[in-house]
């Protein structure tokens, strides 16, 4: 299972020549990348554009509506996406969740998107207040099963899911989770996904899987000096980069502080040399 590195552009950039320039400078900086795969999530409108500039770059896009077409103003078909390339949705961000999108409304989008055929990047997360009350384990357990209801149970419908763990305190502040604390999530997560989705999977008690298991992916101020960590010691099979994506070179270090060799055991990632450190101030990089 190579790890899986998604880029997500949320509001950015604002001209198509930034995102063309942006683009192009990922491409060609992890052209010779092999053991990750790299997927990037402009704004829609930006989609069709990039989806001809050829590369070994998966597109996605940042949510989809839950009807396949009709009259609703200003939504977003999966079908569309799929038509445009997309393999990749991300639903239920943090910060549409914040502007009222419910439990409810994600659960149909990620049937929506299963239906087209598109990979849903459910993400979920604790706020800092929850944190702080040591109710992490029990949000992320009701968000999953509520974000997952009725689908459950159907592992070949799930395989294709995608769950980002993206703890709200550390979005967009440079505060990101420590890896110790991050791989208690990750194996918390691995049990719950596992019951939830009846996977047939198995993993160990680090929590490196075999078989069919979803990804599991960290986002929240990743950087090119943290990035390793939650693959090596938290065991994630991936990152989900908001702003250190907006800045090519860093992105790319990113990419390539993962690349140099997972070694692969049994479908799962054993070790490598990647460099661990400090966060860095995610306004470095952009501002919002
Ligand atoms: P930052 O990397 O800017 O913290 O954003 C993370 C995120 O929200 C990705 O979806």
């Amino acid at each position: 299972m190579e790890p899986l590195i998604v880029a997500n552009w949320k509001m950015n950039p604002i001209t198509l020549a930034e995102v063309k320039n942006l683009f192009n400078s990922v491409k060609n900086g992890i052209k010779n990348i092999k053991n990750a795969k790299v997927v990037i999530c402009p704004p829609f409108v930006y989609l069709s554009n990039i989806q001809y500039l050829k590369s070994n770059i998966k597109l996605g896009a940042q949510d989809c509506f839950w009807e396949e077409k009709g009259a609703f103003t200003g939504e977003i078909s999966p079908l569309t996406l799929k038509n445009l390339g997309c393999e990749y949705v991300i639903i239920g961000h943090s910060e549409r969740r914040k502007l009222g999108e419910t439990d409810e409304m994600i659960n149909k989008k990620i049937k929506a998107a299963l239906s087209a055929k598109l990979k849903p990047i459910l993400c979920i997360g604790e706020t800092g207040e929850e944190r702080k009350q040591g109710k992490t384990f029990k949000v992320l357990k009701n968000q999953l099963k509520n974000d997952l209801k009725y689908l459950i149970s159907n592992i070949y419908y799930l395989k294709s899911l995608i769950i980002a763990y993206e703890p709200v305190w550390a979005i967009g502040t440079g505060n990101s989770c420590e890896p110790r604390e991050a791989k208690k999530v990750y194996l918390f997560l691995r049990k719950i996904s596992h019951q939830l989705i009846n996977s047939r999977a198995s993993y160990n008690s680090e929590g490196i899987c075999s078989g069919s298991a979803n990804k599991l992916l960290y986002g929240g101020s990743v950087n090119s000096e943290n990035a390793a960590s939650y693959i090596q010691e938290a065991n994630f099979q991936g990152l989900l980069v908001g702003g250190a994506s907006l800045n090519a070179q860093e992105f790319i270090k990113i990419v390539k502080s993962i690349d140099p060799a997972p070694i692969l055991q049994n479908n799962c990632f054993a070790a490598h040399g990647g460099r661990i450190g400090q966060s860095r101030l995610a306004g470095q990089y952009y501002s919002y």
